[in-house]
C-alpha cells in the first residue's frame, strides 16, 4: 500500500487479487466479484503479494483441475507466511467450478483457505468475506434460489472504462444438455436465462462507460430464452436485434453455441444485423455419428453440415470456429477419420481441440473402452495440424482485403495499436493511442502466426463508426 493511498481520507484501502482460470464466463465473474467487493472498500491489485484477499476463480473442465488448484494453494501458503512475518494478514478464497465440485474438501486439504464459494452464490461474496474475516471458515456452494444477477452491482464507469472498449456480458448460465464428457451441468447447474431488461440495462451501462463491443456469454448462449418487456419469451435472435438498437454499441458477438439451438431467428439475425460480427463459435466435438451419439450431442454430422450451409447462405462471410475432442471412449480410427473429413468440409477459421479427459461423475468417465493415451496424442497431433493449416489459409485469404477494425489497446511497439477484425483475429496497425475505441478502415497487408498486420486507409477521416 503506498503512502498516498494510506492518506486518502475515510477510505478503507483493502486490496483484492483475483486469479482467473478457464473460460470467458470466469473472466466476467471475476470482474463482477471485484465489483461486489469494491462496495466494501476493496481495490483490485495485480500483485498477489499486496493482497489482503486473494481469490482463485477456478475451472474444472479438463485434466487435473483440482490438483492444479491445490498446488497453487501450496505456493500461496508461502506468500501468506511471508506477509504474516510482516504482520499483515492475507485471506484466501477459492471460487469457480472447482470450488463448486470440491466444497468443504478444499478447506480440509488446504487449511490456509478461508472461504470457498461456488459460481451461483457470488452475490453472497461480501457477506462471506465478512464472516471469514471474523474467523469463520466459510463454504458457500448451495445453488442459491435467488438470481445472483439481481444482486451483483455494475461497476462504476471509470472502472468499466479501465477494462477496455470490449466487454463480456453473461446472459445465460448453466446447461441442461448433459453431454457425457462434460462437468458443466454439475458445476454450473441447470440453465438460467437473464431477463431482457436486465441485459439491456447492463449493456447500456457498459456503452455509456465507453464500451464499443459486447460479447454475450453463456455455456449454452443460444439456448438463452428470457422474459421480454412484453411478457413474451424472447430468443437470442430477438435479443440481439434489441441490443443492436443501442446507440454507440458498434459490435455484438456471442459464445458458446450448441448446434441444436441455432434457430431461424438467430440465423436471420446474422443475415440482417450489421453489428453482429460474422464469426460463430459452433462446437461439434466429433464428426462420427457413433461418437456424437455416445457423447449425447443429439445431432448427426450431417445435421451439423446442413446447419453450417444454412448459416453460410444467410451470412456468406461468416467465419466458423469449433471445439473438438479426440479419444472419446470407443472412438475408432474410422470415427476419427470422420472428424477429419468433417473439418475438411467445414473449413474452420479457428478451433480449439483437446484430448478426452475423463471427468469424475460424468458418464464418459465410467466407460470401460477408454482410448489409450498415446492414441489420443497421435490423433490430436493430426487434428491440430489440419486445423492450423485451415487457420493459416483463412488468415492468408484476408491479405489484401479492406476491413473495419475496432482499435482496442496499445501494441508491443510505440505507435502501434491492436484491434480485432470482424472475425476476431488480432490485427496490428500504426495508429495513435487516442484512437482506442474507434473503428477504422484498414487494408490487411500481411498474415503472421497469430495476428494480422494492416495499414490504415482514409487516415484523413480518422474514424468510421458505421
Ligand atoms: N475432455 C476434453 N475436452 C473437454 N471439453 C469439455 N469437457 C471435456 C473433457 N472431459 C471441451 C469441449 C468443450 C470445451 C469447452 O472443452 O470441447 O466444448
Ligand atoms: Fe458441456 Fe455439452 Fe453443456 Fe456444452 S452443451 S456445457 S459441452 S454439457
Amino acid at each position: 500500500m503506498s503512502e498516498t493511498e494510506q492518506q486518502s481520507p475515510g477510505e478503507n484501502m483493502r486490496k483484492v487479487f483475483v486469479k482467473t482460470y478457464g473460460c470467458q464466463m470466469n473472466v466476467y465473474d471475476s470482474d463482477r466479484m471485484a465489483d461486489a467487493l469494491a462496495r466494501d472498500g476493496y481495490q483490485t491489485t495485480d500483485k498477489p503479494e499486496d493482497a489482503d484477499l486473494l481469490l482463485l476463480n477456478t475451472c474444472h473442465i479438463r485434466e487435473k483441475a483440482a490438483e492444479k488448484v491445490y498446488s497453487e494453494l501450496g505456493r500461496i501458503r508461502q506468500l501468506k507466511q511471508a506477509r504474516a512475518e510482516q504482520g499483515r494478514d492475507m485471506m484466501v478464497g477459492v471460487a469457480g467450478c472447482v470450488a463448486q465440485a470440491e466444497g468443504q474438501e478444499i478447506i480440509r486439504r488446504a487449511p490456509i483457505v478461508d472461504l470457498v464459494i461456488g459460481p451461483q452464490t457470488y452475490h453472497l461474496l461480501p457477506q462471506a468475506v465478512a464472516r471469514a474475516r471474523g474467523g469463520e471458515k466459510v463454504v458457500e456452494t448451495e445453488y442459491a434460489i435467488e438470481d445472483k444477477f439481481d444482486h451483483l452491482p455494475q461497476a462504476e464507469k471509470k472502472v468499466i472504462a479501465s477494462r477496455g472498449v470490449t466487454a463480456f456480458l453473461t446472459v445465460q448460465e448453466g446447461c441442461d444438455k448433459f453431454c457425457t464428457f462434460c462437468v458443466v451441468p454439475y458445476t454450473r447447474g441447470s440453465e438460467v436465462s437473464r431477463p431482457v431488461e436486465q441485459i439491456v440495462a447492463e449493456a447500456q451501462g457498459l456503452v455509456e462507460a465507453g464500451v464499443r463491443e459486447i460479447t454475450l456469454l453463456g455455456q449454452n448462449v443460444n439456448a438463452w430464452h428470457g422474459e421480454g418487456p412484453d411478457n413474451r419469451e424472447w430468443g437470442l435472435g430477438e435479443l440481439l436485434r434489441r441490443l443492436a438498437e443501442i446507440d454507440g454499441l458498434e459490435r455484438l458477438r456471442y459464445t458458446t453455441s450448441h448446434p441444436r439451438d441455432m434457430d431461424d431467428a438467430l440465423i436471420g439475425a446474422h443475415r440482417d444485423l450489421g453489428k453482429l460480427m460474422p464469426y460463430l463459435h459452433l462446437p461439434v466435438q466429433a464428426g462420427s455419428d457413433a461418437v456424437l451419439k455416445a457423447m449425447n450431442r443429439r445431432h448427426t454430422a450431417d445435421d451439423y453440415l446442413r446447419l453450417v450451409e444454412r448459416i453460410r447462405s444467410a451470412r456468406p462471410d461468416i467465419a466458423l470456429s469449433g471445439d473438438f475432442i479426440v479419444g472419446f471412449p470407443g472412438e475408432s480410427d474410422a470415427d476419427f477419420e470422420d472428424t477429419l473429413r468433417l473439418i475438411e468440409t467445414v473449413r474452420y477459421a479457428q478451433a480449439f481441440s483437446f484430448k478426452y479427459s475423463p471427468r469424475p461423475g460424468t458418464p464418459g468417465a465410467e466407460r470401460e473402452d477408454q482410448v489409450a493415451e498415446d492414441v489420443k496424442s497421435q490423433r490430436l497431433e493430426r487434428l491440430q495440424a489440419l486445423l492450423r493449416k485451415q487457420q493459416t489459409d483463412f488468415a492468408q485469404s484476408c491479405v489484401g482485403t479492406e476491413i473495419d477494425l475496432l482499435l482496442e489497446k496499445p501494441g508491443k511497439l510505440p505507435g502501434q495499436l491492436i484491434g480485432r477484425s470482424p472475425w476476431l483475429q488480432p490485427v496490428i496497425v500504426d495508429a495513435n493511442s487516442s484512437q482506442i475505441g474507434e473503428i477504422i478502415r484498414v487494408r490487411i497487408t500481411q498474415a503472421g502466426a497469430n495476428s494480422l498486420f494492416a495499414e490504415p486507409l482514409r487516415a484523413d477521416i480518422g474514424s468510421v463508426t458505421v
